[in-house]
């Protein structure tokens, strides 16, 4: 690969991000059902109706898996806590062996010289409390801080750093509007409570976390490059909607105080009462902002209600997932974010990669070819005056990819997924020698 530690500033992290649902395997250690289960057994949401109740076995197998992140040459490890492992029924009772799980995950990265940096949700919701509406439900926003609690007392005083929630877009959007993720819905009063109650439960888990004396405390959203498919006023404006409501919408209401018009358009008749009023909640101080970036999007205008707009498959090349690679896309988001929103607020890439087919056999050029672009995008960024803090990537290795199942890979180590053998990749290795020191 192109780049090399000595080409970022020295301070720079180097990290690799995985979630708890999608490794850990949710059938050891007294986990209890969450809606992602639930979702995955109901016919047509999954691929092969595939499950994380083994995924990786991370559960079993973490010491060998921190042990590959140390001989990568990683400053980090971003990783996410299972909330229905340390809390079965989502409240109440606390699962101890969950509890002790963290702990020695936490020690264990300590030990290889590995920032922990924690995120508390990554999805997978206890079943119980999807029961009482889940993300509709506005006690979701004190559930989640009470959990946050709970896990923080245990390991807070050796995480690196904190976020309350992974992508807010997919936790409340794609799960709610577009129904693609768990709980699957299609509903448009249940996707404004949910964009809303994201916000308020990251408000609340910041507050809880401060209480309890722990600070360097973030938010991680996912963004694409959007750009209109055709060159008409109606593409345009469809564009235009299509990026508030990915892009605009949580870091109005985090870094603003407002949402944007063009989704308040839609949203707005369907939005909880008195959403006006929890701002003060929601613009809790943050002490960096992290960014997920993948792949841009081409939006067309569309008949039917809104937001009235179709996605349109464009030229560049593609992923394993039929995602367009533009890398252009990261530098462009990183300098906006900076100039519109978070200033002089640190910034992380909090995760970026691509999903190839699986390559045991042949090298990863195209994963290669995609980190080196992302981190030279990264660095443009930097040159012109974002205070970037460290690069993610996505993922340690290959796992659970949600509704595409586990076909579609992510990582810089292989698994097998039927002997759960771990073996890197040629990206890995050329990480490896990159970071060397
Ligand atoms: C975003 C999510 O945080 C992660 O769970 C997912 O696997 C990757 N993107 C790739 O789609």
């Amino acid at each position: 690969m192109d780049f090399s530690r000595s080409t970022f500033p020295p301070d720079f992290l180097f990290a690799a991000a995985t979630s708890s649902y999608q490794i850990e395997g949710h059938g050891f250690g007294g986990a209890g059902p969450t809606h992602w289960d639930t979702f995955a057994a109901t016919p047509g949401n999954v691929v092969r109706a595939e499950h994380g109740q083994i995924a990786c076995d991370h559960y079993n197998r973490w010491e060998e898996d921190l042990d590959l992140m140390q001989a990568m040459g990683l400053d980090a490890y971003r990783f996410s806590t299972s909330w229905a492992r340390v809390l079965p029924e989502g409240r109440g009772t606390v699962n101890q062996k969950g509890l002790d799980f963290y702990d020695r995950l936490v020690d264990g990265m300590l030990a290889r010289d590995l920032k922990p940096m924690a995120t508390l949700y990554h999805w997978e919701l206890p079943a119980a409390l999807a029961d009482l509406g889940g993300w509709r439900n506005p006690d979701i926003a004190h559930w989640l801080a009470d959990f946050a609690t709970i896990v923080m007392e245990r390991i807070g005083d050796r995480v690196f750093s904190a976020a309350p929630i992974n992508e807010p877009w997919c936790v409340a959007w794609l799960s709610h509007f577009m129904g693609l993720q768990a709980p699957g819905l299609r509903d448009i009063r249940a996707t404004a409570h949910a964009m809303h109650h994201v916000l308020t439960a990251h408000g609340r888990c910041i507050q809880a976390m401060r209480a309890i004396g722990m600070n360097n405390l973030g938010a991680v959203c996912n963004f694409e490059y959007v750009q209109a498919a055709t060159d008409t006023p109606e593409a345009s404006e469809a564009a235009r909607r299509y990026e508030a409501i990915y892009n605009r919408f949580f870091v109005g209401g985090l870094f603003q105080g407002a949402y944007p018009d063009e989704v308040l358009e839609g949203l707005g008749p369907h939005m909880p009462k008195g959403w006006e009023n929890d701002f003060d909640l929601i613009g809790q101080k943050l002490d960096w902002f992290g960014v997920n970036y993948y792949t841009c999007k081409r939006i067309a205008a569309d008949s039917g209600p809104w937001p009235s707009l179709r996605e349109v498959e464009g030229p560049l090349p593609k992923t394993q997932i039929g995602w367009e690679i533009k890398p252009e896309g990261l530098e462009h988001i990183l300098t906006w974010l900076q100039q519109n929103y978070t200033g002089a607020l640190p910034l992380y890439v909090t995760e970026n990669g691509m999903a190839n087919a699986d390559d045991t056999t042949t090298p990863d050029d195209a994963r290669m070819d995609y980190l080196d672009a992302h981190l030279a995008a990264s660095q443009r960024a930097i040159a012109v005056g974002v205070p970037l803090a460290g690069y993610t990537f996505w993922s340690l290795m290959d796992n659970y990819e949600w509704s595409l199942g586990y076909e579609k890979r992510f990582g810089l180590v292989h698994v097998d997924f039927d002997t759960l053998q771990r073996t890197p990749k040629a990206s890995y290795h050329a990480i490896a020698r990159a970071l060397a020191r």
